[in-house]
């Protein structure tokens, strides 16, 4: 392997891409008091005894001569929704801080909440490394949550997700050529999802709901008062029949009113509300099994995959949630 010449920067920099990593903020407080910091993935760990760990800042950093001259620094390990902070620190001149909630740490060094973890470090050594300075710091405090770290890879954010070391249900490997195989992803979505609801079903059964009656429920449970026209469109695309009769058949069994206005408002009843909240409460008991057993960072990464999914087929649906401008008629 050899360094090509001549020397193609951007190369280098998507090829140090490929190696992943965290993504870290580290703050310390200039001379003057004001606080300092910069969005980092250079961080490493150096030694355990002492505790050690190091960062490197770019010389053209307008915060170099802050972190010069701070004894202390500290390094903040992001978690996963904090890829807005992580783009704020990494803007240079901007009031970074303005804001933004913080404590106060060793040596008077601001600290970031909501992190994945935290390091305060007393400065201890800075080497000359190019066109940057590393600073290798001992640990005098730490802390940690279980909030599941952001990721860099490649220039972008990302999610971590632990790699099974075995094949999740893989059994008998499908034909080569089969077109319909186990990585089909409208396979593993289809039986996600029946699996999962085959498990809800039950619930819904014991109070007499059929599938489409329960989701015309939730869908009020999240927004109540919806024209019986907007119930019946909004769940056209899911093939289950939602009609005027099965919203009448609801109204008559107490557990929704529908108006007698025109546009025939469905709100959920008491008894509506109650029995919706039953079953999405066994539905919420499944969803924190799996979170159990496949863990939090794994379910994380999997309903941003599932967002990411759904984003990408949307026609153009609401959000069961989302609030749509009320017709003349409905009153
Ligand atoms: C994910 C990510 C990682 C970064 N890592 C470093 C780093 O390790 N060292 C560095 O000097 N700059 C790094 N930067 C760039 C700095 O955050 C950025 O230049 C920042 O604006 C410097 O702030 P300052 O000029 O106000 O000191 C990184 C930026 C991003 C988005």
């Amino acid at each position: 392997m050899t360094i090509p010449q001549p020397f193609d920067q951007r190369e280098f920099r998507r090829t140090l891409g490929t190696f992943t990593t965290g993504v870290t903020i580290i703050t310390a407080r200039a001379a003057d008091g004001a606080p300092v910091g910069i969005t980092a993935n250079s961080f490493n760990s150096v030694s355990l005894d002492p505790p050690m760990v190091l960062w490197s800042l770019a010389k053209t950093s307008r915060s170099l001569a802050a972190f010069n001259d701070s004894d202390h620094w500290a390094v903040h390990i992001l978690s996963v929704d904090q890829d807005a902070l992580s783009n704020r620190f990494a803007k240079s001149g901007e009031d970074k801080f303005h804001g933004v909630a913080t404590e106060a740490g060793a040596g008077g060094v601001p600290l970031l909440t909501g992190c994945t973890a935290r390091l305060q470090c007393k400065s201890a050594f800075r080497y000359d490394g190019g066109d940057h300075i590393i600073f290798v710091g001992e640990v005098c405090a730490f802390d940690r949550s279980d909030s599941p770290p952001l990721v860099f890879h490649g220039g972008k954010y990302a999610i971590a997700a632990s790699k099974s070391d075995k094949d999740a249900f893989s059994r008998d490997a499908p034909p080569s050529d089969a077109s319909f195989s186990e990585n089909f992803i409208g396979y593993l979505l289809a039986r996600a999802h029946f699996q999962f609801y085959s498990q809800v079903r039950g619930h819904a059964r014991a109070h007499g709901l059929s599938d489409a009656e329960y989701f015309v429920l939730t869908v009020l449970s999240a927004r109540d008062g919806r024209p019986a026209s907007d119930l019946i469109e909004s769940f056209a695309y899911t093939g289950h029949a939602v009609s005027a009769a099965l919203l009448e058949g609801l109204g008559a069994r107490g557990l929704l009113t529908v108006s007698d206005c025109p546009s025939r408002l469905c709100r959920l009843s008491d008894q509506g509300r109650a029995a919706t909240l039953q079953v999405l409460a066994a539905a919420k008991a499944l969803e924190a099994d799996m979170v159990a057993k496949c863990g939090e960072w794994e379910m994380t990464a999997l309903k941003n995959l599932l967002k990411q999914c759904i984003a990408h087929t949307d026609p153009g649906l609401a959000h069961p949630w989302d609030v749509c401008a009320p017709g003349p008629l409905a009153s």
